[in-house]
């Protein structure tokens, strides 16, 4: 159905299992959410002095800053059933808060570092209710299908996700978002896509191209709304493409997009092209994720989505169980000035 996305490299299974003993000494039980500073230290120390598998460290050095996504096999990562309780689709949020074994999310954070890449975090329906009352905001996302978000366009759905990036409203979005299978049972065909900026552009007519590079569009945010936060909208005017046609920035929700204005039908008519430009599958590549397999997509230049092509097994489904961070450069923003400006909303660590 997609073309598959090749992987950088694969981690031999007795590295895997020497960088989990690894992580697991590192961290001694210390959680990413109940010990956010001293979990950092610890995966910077493992980073900087401590043993890793070379398959790993080299394999990541590889990985170029600009490659629009990378894609890596066979990582370490807490097991369901061993060692952590599986979730149910009730209330995933409070399980994650009850969870012991932190490996996986140490991975997301090492492979981060090892790229001098700083993690940055928005507030998302996966705080649980004292995390939203503490402001308290968690850096490593579960993506579990929990039953009051199954018809959204969350990471808590369980059915597909359009065309989209990552909380593209928001003034400092993510550059990257990588995503690790923790726990994917069953063999159900799910593909997570992406489709680059420069392979959408050359599909496109160059009129369509002008008008897709003005600021006549806006993307609500339906999730956090439905969830009943109104202040977390965040609805600025935006182009879908960047005016500097040096860069490959795109900013499209897939039927959120629209334009700001709804008798603007020249811009009606440029979302109508960018979708039938999307819905031919020979323009993405993507994966059927596996426990243990890392993608990571650039968030600017490009879009992704979940597509589901077969379900053998709807049950195995609801156990579908992803982990995500999302990362920010070095420098841009500066941490103190993220932390000064919108201190509730997000922050970075930064070292
Ligand atoms: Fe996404």
């Amino acid at each position: 159905m997609y073309k598959e996305l090749p992987a950088n490299f694969w981690l031999p299974t007795a590295e895997k299992i020497a960088m989990f003993d690894s992580i697991t000494a590192a961290i001694r039980g210390i959680s990413p959410e109940r010990q956010t500073r001293e979990f950092f230290e610890a995966v910077f120390g493992l980073a900087k002095h401590g043993s890793l598998p070379l398959t790993f460290r080299d394999g990541i050095h590889e990985i170029k800053a600009h490659q629009p996504f990378a894609l890596i096999h066979g990582l370490p990562h807490d097991r369901a059933g061993i060692d952590f309780a599986p979730y149910d689709n009730k209330n995933p949020q409070q399980q994650r808060w009850e969870k012991q074994s932190h490996v996986t999310e140490a991975v997301l954070l090492l492979y981060a570092i090892l790229r001098d890449r700083n993690l940055i975090t928005y507030r998302t329906v996966n705080q649980n209710a004292d995390e939203m009352a503490q402001h308290h905001y968690v850096s490593f996302h579960d993506i579990f299908p929990q039953e009051k978000f199954y018809d959204t366009q969350s990471s808590r759905t369980n059915g597909k996700v359009d065309w989209h990036q990552d909380l593209a409203g928001k003034r400092h979005r993510p550059l990257n978002v990588p995503i690790i299978g923790v726990h994917v049972p069953g063999d159900n065909r799910i593909w997570t896509v992406f489709a680059q900026t420069p392979d959408i552009l050359n599909r496109l007519s160059p009129k369509t191209i002008a008008v897709l590079m003005q600021e006549r569009f806006f993307t609500p945010n339906d999730v956090l709304v439905t969830a009943g936060d109104p202040s977390l909208r965040s609805e600025p005017p935006h182009s879908v493409f960047s005016p500097d046609p040096k860069t490959h920035d795109m900013c499209y929700f897939s039927k959120r997009t629209r334009p700001l204005r709804d008798d603007d039908e020249e811009a009606w008519l440029a979302i109508a092209q960018i979708e039938n430009v999307l819905s031919d599958p020979s323009i993405a590549r993507g994966i059927i994720f596996q426990d243990g397999s890392l993608l990571s997509m650039n968030n600017a230049e490009g879009v992704h989505a979940k597509f589901i092509e077969l379900l053998t097994d709807p049950s195995a489904a609801t156990l579908r169980h992803l982990m995500k961070s999302f990362e920010i450069g070095k420098k841009t923003p500066p941490a103190e000035l993220v932390l000064e400006q919108v201190a509730r909303k997000m922050y970075v660590y930064d070292r």
